[in-house]
């Protein structure tokens, strides 16, 4: 028999941080490419596959912590391909304007979290601001 866990590894751990009254954003950093719906072109299997996996993570943590913690915010991000060692072996192929400097990621990231309340918990949302699909 498979035993259920209520959470991820390790996740017993910040769960008592989370569960007050006050308002408080608990942000994933995934990818667009993580997405399902989204999903048009097929490829990068792990990648995606495993991104999938964190935003199931995100969305269940929602919801169970949500019960406990009415102002609690559990999103996935999409940051933008961003210039640093992961995205490195592909920015050929992206404009210069697609390109996000870290410090520009942070700003709109920290941009996003700062609109978002309890209504936007357990949904994933892009630097822009527009929500992805699962
Ligand atoms: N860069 C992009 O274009 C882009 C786009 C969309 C989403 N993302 C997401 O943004 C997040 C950050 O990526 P990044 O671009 O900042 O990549 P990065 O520059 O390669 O940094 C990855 C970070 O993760 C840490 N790390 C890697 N494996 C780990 C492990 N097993 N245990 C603990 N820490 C580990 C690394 O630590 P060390 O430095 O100690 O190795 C490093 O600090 C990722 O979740 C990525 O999927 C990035």
């Amino acid at each position: 028999m498979i035993a259920m866990e209520r959470f991820p590894e390790g996740f017993h751990a910040l769960a008592p941080l989370l569960t007050h009254r006050e308002h408080a954003v608990l942000a994933n950093i995934s990818v667009r490419v993580g997405s399902i719906g989204d999903n048009h072109l097929g490829g990068w299997y792990a990648y995606r596959g495993a991104k999938a996996a964190q935003n199931m993570f995100t969305r269940g943590i929602a919801v169970e912590l949500g019960r406990r913690a009415r102002k609690l915010v559990c999103v996935a991000l999409h940051p933008g391909t961003t210039d640093t060692g992961l995205s490195e072996p592909f920015q050929q192929r992206v404009p210069e304007h697609k390109l996000f400097p870290v410090s520009r990621t942070v700003d709109q990231l920290l941009a996003v979290i700062d609109t978002l309340g309890p209504e936007h918990s357990g949904h994933f949302y892009a630097w822009d601001g527009q929500e992805i699909p699962w």
